[in-house]
């Protein structure tokens, strides 16, 4: 289902009631292998518009788009790549230290965002140059 370098794509599973529609689920542990600390979702957005512009020091994030059409775009200066969420049974996992962007590509579409950690504001970095700058930091530490 993978041909991400920068994210992963997962299955949410998923059960037909029939004649009453669809339930969709996830469990921690057994569907994503962190810990799930707050869950937001952002709804109400003007197809076209791009939210984002920022990556994260160490936040763990599943997405799911359980209603529309949203690209998420993805990028670690080196990198770069776009997924259209636009199916309530399929999850992206994006790791810390990745650039997103996410583009309304249809109205009502909402965001569903499950994360490894409480709100931070000193865990986002929103400037892009401060981004690379960082990376570059944390692969020269890897190296040594
Ligand atoms: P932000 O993550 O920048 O939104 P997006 O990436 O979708 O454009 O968040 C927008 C604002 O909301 C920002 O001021 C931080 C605040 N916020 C919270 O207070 N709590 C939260 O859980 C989130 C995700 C954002």
């Amino acid at each position: 289902m993978n041909e991400l370098k920068l994210a992963k794509l997962i299955k949410i599973r998923n059960i037909e009631t029939f004649g009453k529609g669809s339930l969709s689920f996830f469990e921690v542990g057994n569907d994503i292998c962190f810990d799930v600390k707050r869950i937001y979702y952002i709804y109400q957005v003007p197809e076209g518009v791009t939210r984002g512009g920022h990556a994260h020091r160490n936040l763990e994030q599943l997405l799911i788009c359980p209603h529309g059409s949203i690209e998420i775009l993805l990028n670690n200066g080196e990198v770069f790549e776009s997924v259209l969420l636009d199916n309530p049974s399929v999850g992206l996992i994006v790791r810390n230290m990745v650039w997103r962007d996410m583009v309304w590509r249809e109205c009502d579409s909402v965001l569903m965002v499950a994360a490894s950690n409480e709100f931070d504001e000193k865990d986002y970095v929103r400037d892009y140059k401060s981004f690379v700058k960082e990376l570059d930091e944390r692969n020269l530490q890897e190296m040594k």
